[in-house]
């Protein structure tokens, strides 16, 4: 079964095209430049520029696979609902020129799935969701059965990269910037607290974020290229150490050996060192996609949708809600 899947929540305008696991197409065009000089996303300004490439891109993802689609699907939310407006739209287009069905999924669920497109998912599995709005700990016995274990209390992972960037005068979004400055920076220059909650699987990183702020205006002159490196490594570090201590925990907990990781943040280099060792040391297997397939993309969604498809769930509302959660997203039961 070949899935169109269109993605529209934030900054990405993004369609593709996936066939039973297999990627044949995969267009991003990232409006990233057009909010730069606002240092965050200005949603307005989404909304337009949604407007004005989603046709070209959706042609190239359908022109580059070749073939009809035998089902479309679009992400309902969580998101902006201007951006997430015009991906329905679109979708809607697409179902009714190639007169198949159209799907409303998950942008969520999507960041889970995106590991699919990589090789086989064993179930149950726990899942580490970090993006740019959220941190998302859940416990997934099969495609669609979701428990959240637990979620950020204040700011998300890729927010609090992206808040500390600002504060550095890095440009946006700051976590690949972070990412890149921590490789020349010492980890250990700043003992930053590791916010690990104990007796809760929820995230805070807010703690960290003001911590780096009164550090930065303690030192009440600029920071040397030598500091920042040191700063951004640091943050990091807690970070990375927080989200991977306590997703390891919540899968041995839970007696689970498969962890998933998925969003933006999972293309962080640290992170992605960090799980891979603490899997291998505690005898785990963990899934990360590649940078590409952890960013926003139509592939995750298709791929969302193709399981959906499979159980015959076709009817499902396609109103758009920017603020849709594991929450509040129906299960297979
Ligand atoms: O999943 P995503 O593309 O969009 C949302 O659904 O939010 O995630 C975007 C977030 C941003 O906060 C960005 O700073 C962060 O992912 N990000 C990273 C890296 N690449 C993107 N954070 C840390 N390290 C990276 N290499
Ligand atoms: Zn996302």
């Amino acid at each position: 079964m070949r899935v169109l899947g269109i993605e529209t929540t934030c900054d990405e305008t993004a369609a593709a095209v996936v066939e039973d696991g297999r990627i044949l197409s995969n267009i991003v065009s990232s409006q990233v430049r057009l909010h730069r000089r606002y240092r965050g996303v200005v949603p307005e300004l989404a909304a337009r520029a949604h407007l004005q490439r989603i046709g070209q891109v959706v042609e190239a993802a359908l022109r580059e696979a070749g073939g009809r689609p035998d089902a479309v699907a679009f992400a309902r939310g969580p998101g902006l609902m201007g951006p997430l407006l015009v991906g329905k739209m679109a979708a809607l287009a697409v179902g009714e020129t190639e007169g198949c069905p159209v799907i409303a999924v998950n942008h969520l669920e999507g960041h889970v799935f995106a590991a699919e497109l990589c090789g086989r998912l064993r179930f149950p599995l726990v899942t580490l969701i970090v993006s740019g709005g959220h941190t998302d700990l859940l416990l997934c016995r099969a495609p669609g059965r979701y428990r959240l274990l637990g979620r950020t209390r204040d700011d998300a992972a890729g927010e609090a990269y992206d808040k500390v960037a600002r504060m550095l005068g890095l440009s946006y979004p700051g976590g690949p910037v972070i990412d890149r400055l921590a490789r020349g920076g010492d980890p250990a220059a700043v003992p930053f607290t590791r916010p690990l909650m104990p007796g809760t699987w929820d995230f805070s990183f807010a703690g960290i974020k003001t911590a780096v702020l009164y550090h930065v205006q303690g030192r009440g002159q600029p920071l040397t290229r030598r500091a920042v490196a040191d700063l951004c490594a640091s943050f990091q570090e807690a970070v990375v150490e927080t989200l991977v201590r306590k997703t390891v925990a919540a899968a041995q907990s839970h007696g689970v050996k498969d962890i998933v990781v998925g969003g933006g943040v999972a293309s962080n280099s640290r992170l992605r060192a960090a799980f891979t060792a603490a899997a291998s040391e505690q005898g785990l297997r963990v899934s990360i996609p590649p940078p590409v397939l952890c960013t926003d993309n139509g592939a995750m969604l298709a791929q969302a949708a193709w399981h959906r498809l499979r159980w015959g769930l076709r009817g499902g509302s396609l109103r758009c809600d920017p603020g849709l959660g594991f929450e509040n997203w129906a299960s297979r039961a």
